[in-house]
């Protein structure tokens, strides 16, 4: 098993968007705080200089980072090389093999399309860059549970599982974190988090934009592969655990795979999907293309704390607005007390886990004036982000380089997603249009009808 810190952060795809808009703005924060340490190389096929690289790094960071700090940028450039090559040619593994002279602990970055996956890993073992390293991928991690587990075979011939580190940025977020802290580190939660008290749970991951130039990447993906197999369902996996025993490294992981288990494979009845109306006409995208940008489906959990609580999820693209919310509403008192009041009204837990961080917990309450009737309000903590605030890529690259896997998907979790995601995969339906600024078609207000629908984020 590979110990301590990684000296070397070696990421292909130097050149390519992810690295772009993620790796360098987080590269830049890591040494503005001054931990590194590390010598970075990048890998990419472009012919490119290391001049190039510190110069695309440098735009990287003034357009996705906040703007250069001086010193910071200095010492990452400092520590900043180019290897260029193809990815199938053993020469490009010698090259880093010589870059990366001296390092004896290197974390492999593939910032690449998963189908250069295996040749990447096969290079860096034949080059001998295998020992003692780590590797950290990106989703979608697969494309189907078959595929997943014919790609964890690929990894799993040249790394242990404790070197692999999937990445799954949504877990990375503080706004998620915060869902898993809150619900463990306050005990008043625990005896109303159940079907005695919960009456259905809704996640909503709304997203005003369309798919920015990637159309050819959300054709192979749709929104289901893109962000309800990972960060949805991860994100149902912390809302609905059962308690992690803190004793051990693993346990967060642990109760994760096990609520994953736990749910019910989908129903192609429980799904809505939609195709927002200007996407065919987006690069990159076919004429006549099948693939949805909204999903909208009804999930059950296995368990004797959840048993018949309905979970809703709904994703898409060009909604009504950006914003990622859950909330947990809570059953009607068993009775009602005051004839005015309407007695389940607002009854609530709320996370808003992005762009803003909001926990709020909806009551009714006594409206002021003669008589008693109710209105419902909220009690929320609100959070701004503050500037020095890590990003969810500047954590997790750190974690990776210490081996600290608790934020990063393993085998089994990705495992269990795929297998209930698989039966919708199988739909060969067509998506509805729906009209961008919209909440995606009408059919998916029928969903949650039995439990008063969708409660829209504000
Ligand atoms: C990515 C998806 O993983 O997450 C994108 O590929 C999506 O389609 C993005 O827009 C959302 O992440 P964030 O952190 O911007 O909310």
């Amino acid at each position: 098993m590979t110990t301590g810190r990684s000296d070397a952060l070696v990421f292909f795809g130097a050149t390519g968007d992810l690295a772009y808009k993620k790796i360098f703005p987080a590269l830049h924060s890591m040494a503005k705080r001054g931990v590194l340490e590390a010598r970075v190389v990048g890998v990419a096929s472009s012919d490119f200089s290391n001049t190039q690289l510190v110069e695309r790094a440098r735009a990287s960071i003034t357009e996705h980072g906040g703007g250069v700090d001086d010193t910071a940028f200095a010492a990452l450039a400092a520590s900043l090389s180019y290897v260029q090559g193809d990815y199938r040619q053993a020469e490009t593994f010698t090259r880093l093999r010589t870059a990366l002279d001296g390092a004896t602990s290197p974390l492999f970055y593939l910032a690449i399309p998963p189908s250069l996956f295996g040749a990447v890993v096969e290079g860096l073992a034949a080059a001998g860059c295998t020992t003692n390293a780590r590797v950290v991928l990106e989703k979608p991690f697969g494309r189907d549970l078959a595929s997943a587990r014919a790609l964890n075979a690929t990894l799993h011939a040249r790394f242990e599982e404790e070197s692999i580190f999937r990445i799954v940025h949504y877990l990375g977020k503080e706004a998620v974190q915060n869902l898993l802290y809150f619900r463990f580190a306050n005990a008043f939660l625990e005896p109303i988090w159940n079907r005695h008290y919960v009456e259905n749970v809704q996640i909503t991951m709304a997203e005003s934009f369309g798919v920015e130039g990637r159309g050819k990447f959300y054709e192979e993906a749709g929104v289901i592969r893109d962000v309800i197999q990972n960060h949805l369902l991860q994100v149902v996996g912390f809302l609905a655990m059962e308690p992690p025993s803190s004793s051990y490294q693993e346990a967060i992981r642990d109760e994760q795979a096990k609520i994953l288990r736990s749910i019910q494979p989908m129903r192609p009845s429980d799904l809505v999907l939609g195709q927002f109306e200007e996407y065919r006409a987006e690069p990159g995208v076919a004429a006549y293309s099948k693939v949805p940008t909204f999903a909208a489906v009804k999930l059950q959990i296995d368990s004797w704390r959840w048993a018949g609580v309905p979970f809703y999820i709904r994703a898409g693209k060009r909604l009504a607005t950006t914003a990622t919310e859950v909330k947990v509403e809570l059953k009607a008192p068993p009775q009602v007390v005051f004839r005015d009041a309407a007695p389940s009204m607002g009854n609530h837990v709320r996370f808003r886990l992005g762009p803003d961080v909001v926990i709020g917990l909806g009551v009714s309450a006594k409206r002021p004036g003669e008589g008693m009737a109710g209105q419902a309000t909220e009690l929320s903590l609100a959070r701004q982000h503050s500037a020095d605030e890590m990003d969810a890529y500047e954590r997790l690259l750190g974690d990776a380089m210490n081996g600290d896997a608790t934020l990063f998907a393993r085998q089994d979790v990705v495992e269990a997603a795929w297998g209930i995601i698989d039966p919708l995969l199988e739909s060969s339906r067509a998506p509805t249009p729906y009209p961008s600024g919209s909440w995606g078609p009408p059919e998916a207000d029928l969903l949650p009808a039995a439990v008063g629908g969708w409660s829209n984020p504000v």
